[in-house]
């Protein structure tokens, strides 16, 4: 409870905990839920019943309307456990904001941000022992919400189901990440979802990823819709390049998501003293400067994949390998967030939230 307002949480404890059967050393990404999660319905006008109960299935209709026209939205958040046992979120009201942004765009009522925090921590303090210690160690949070109104007429429904479930989460790739720019397929366009979590954007890209993959790569990186000439967002993350010294990223727009990490990454590189220009890149610029050799790395940034770096791309059939970097700016950005999510460096942003 914050600012003496509660909401009334019902808990429901998990009558055994199921953690002892878990390999936490050998965690696949998203694979394995804790012991609890939260719901909330929409009914009448509002959110209400807020409850904490034991992770397991929900009963739906099969004419709920989420199964038909894809209302649905989610986010990604992390909880990390500092060397005193201390759980820290990461800038989680920039998630909650997002949140209720793509719950708009989608038709779907907002939920108050008072109510998710509070279930939030109620939830991490009872599922507190699945946070382990240790760099690389976290909690990825995954809240949502889904229209659960039966009836297939196409229009927005008059109920929702909030959730938020937890899975303990090392790293999201587990290998070399390579990506091909795309050059017919989109992830979004103008006045379209793309700036929204909305759950079909993810779907969507599943398709042309397999054909990537495929090719060998692990990713794409898309391209804009109407020329294909510039550079925006990976399936899972936003895209940073680094030319000789200078750090290049797309700004955010309707068809790109406004990363939390994304935006972090843009501020520790001001912070440091680091070239960064926000603004459109070509695939054109990014080719001609991996051929002389000017193109030093380009690192994927999200809250599951953290700082990615990405190894190699191809483009027009063509394959391009970048060189190992001594000072490589991935390592250095994702040392630095690192530090301030596992409570090791001074929050100078105030980006630590104390559970
Ligand atoms: C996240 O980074 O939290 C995301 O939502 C990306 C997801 C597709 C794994």
């Amino acid at each position: 409870m914050r600012n003496g307002i509660s909401h009334a949480i019902d808990v429901v404890e998990a009558p055994a905990s199921k953690i002892d059967s878990v390999d936490f050393d050998n965690l696949v990404f998203g694979n394995v839920f804790t012991d609890h999660m939260m719901e909330c319905d929409y009914v009448d006008g509002q959110w209400q019943n807020p409850t904490i109960k034991p992770y397991g299935p929900i009963q739906l209709e099969p004419s709920a309307k989420v199964f038909h026209y894809g209302q649905a939205i989610f986010e990604g958040m992390k909880a990390f456990k500092d060397d005193e046992d201390q759980v820290w979120l990461f800038r989680p009201e920039a998630n909650i904001d997002r949140f209720n942004k793509s719950s708009v765009r989608l038709a779907i009522p907002e939920f108050p941000k008072e109510m998710f925090l509070e279930g939030l921590e109620t939830l991490l303090n009872l599922d507190r022992d699945w946070i382990k210690k240790g760099l690389g160690n976290s909690l990825y949070i995954r809240p949502f919400v889904i229209a659960t109104e039966p009836g297939v007429s196409a229009s927005p429904s008059k109920s929702y189901k909030f959730m938020i479930i937890c899975s303990p989460a090392k790293a999201y790739y587990s290998g070399e990440v390579r990506v091909v720019f795309a050059e017919k397929f989109s992830r979004a366009a103008n006045g379209g979802v793309g700036y929204a979590k909305a759950a079909g954007n993810y779907g969507a890209q599943f398709y042309p990823t397999n054909l990537a993959k495929e090719e060998g790569y692990q990713q794409i990186i898309w391209t804009d819709a109407n020329t294909h000439e510039y550079l925006e967002e990976a399936g899972t993350m936003n895209i940073f390049f680094r030319v000789g010294d200078k750090l290049l990223t797309a700004p955010i727009s309707d068809r790109i998501l406004d990363g939390v990490t994304r935006k972090s990454v843009i501020a520790l590189a001001e912070e440091n003293n680091i070239p960064i220009e926000v603004r459109r890149v070509t695939v054109k610029e990014i080719v001609e400067a991996a051929k002389k050799g000017e193109l030093k790395e380009i690192f994927g940034a999200g809250t599951a994949a953290t700082i990615n770096p990405i190894k190699g791309f191809g483009h027009m059939g063509e394959k391009y390998e970048l060189p190992e970097q001594a000072e490589s700016y991935a390592k250095f950005f994702k040392s630095k967030l690192m530090d301030i999510q596992y409570n090791r460096a001074e929050d100078k942003f105030d980006w630590r939230y104390l559970v």
